[in-house]
């Protein structure tokens, strides 16, 4: 992937916030309102106090004929048990968290032999260190900008320098992976967030609740 198209913005409305008991026909006004990825939250009830849905909601996405980009965020204590059921059921790039203790490195590598993009995720509570001897491994690192488990929550703007950290060292060691934010993520804390490096924007309540969603995902694309 070239530099340039990686540092390029691109919104990622969060099916999350979407209609639960029609989430194929919220997942289609997110690709009609011209965002190309969309963002699935995945959670088991142990890693994060929350359950969502699993990995036949995706495969039911793409047999309702959906195409968008599925960045599927894995909230699992224990997600190395799960990568190949996410790459089957359409997948495109999937994220795994740093705090629970599995094998990182060999899930990452996992999820790339499965013929999907590959990430990392840190919690707000966890330092930038933790993912730096990662990074070169990486498609994407997603910063969270809220504690996971439920959207709507406030964004933490205690969180741009660390977006800054991981973008210094991106271009330091000529990295081009892609630096995700997600939580509390709308048209003004976003803004920030491009400013402190980022490119990928998770938003779910925002994009949602928004009057006009292709404007809201044409002003990201725009920053
Ligand atoms: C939070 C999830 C987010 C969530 C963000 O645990 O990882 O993706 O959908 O929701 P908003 O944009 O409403 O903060
Ligand atoms: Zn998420």
């Amino acid at each position: 992937m070239p530099w340039a198209d990686a540092a390029r913005p691109r919104p990622c409305p969060s099916l999350l916030a979407g209609d639960h008991a029609a989430l194929g026909a919220s997942a289609r006004i997110a690709a009609d309102a011209g965002a190309p990825w969309l963002h699935l939250d995945l959670m088991d009830g142990h890693f994060v106090p929350n359950l969502t849905f699993g990995p036949e909601v995706l495969a039911a996405l793409r047999r309702a004929g959906l195409k968008t980009f599925f960045d599927t965020h894995l909230m699992l204590a224990e997600p190395h048990r799960y990568v190949e059921a996410f790459a089957q059921a359409g997948a495109n790039l999937i994220s795994i968290h740093i705090e629970p203790a599995y094998d990182h490195a060999a899930t990452l590598a996992r999820i790339r032999e499965l013929g999907c993009q590959c990430g990392i995720v840190l919690n707000p509570g966890t330092p930038a260190e933790a993912v730096r001897a990662l990074l070169p491994r990486v498609d994407l690192v997603l910063v969270m900008t809220v504690q996971p488990g439920f959207g709507g929550q406030p964004f933490r703007r205690d969180m741009l320098p660390k977006l800054r950290q991981i973008d210094a060292w991106r271009r330091e060691g000529g990295l081009n992976f892609r630096l995700e934010v997600d939580g509390g993520v709308d048209l003004v804390t976003g803004r920030e967030c491009r400013d402190a490096g980022a490119d990928t924007f998770v938003a779910g309540t925002s994009f949602f609740k928004a009057a006009d969603r292709a404007a809201f995902a044409a002003a990201v694309a725009g920053w």
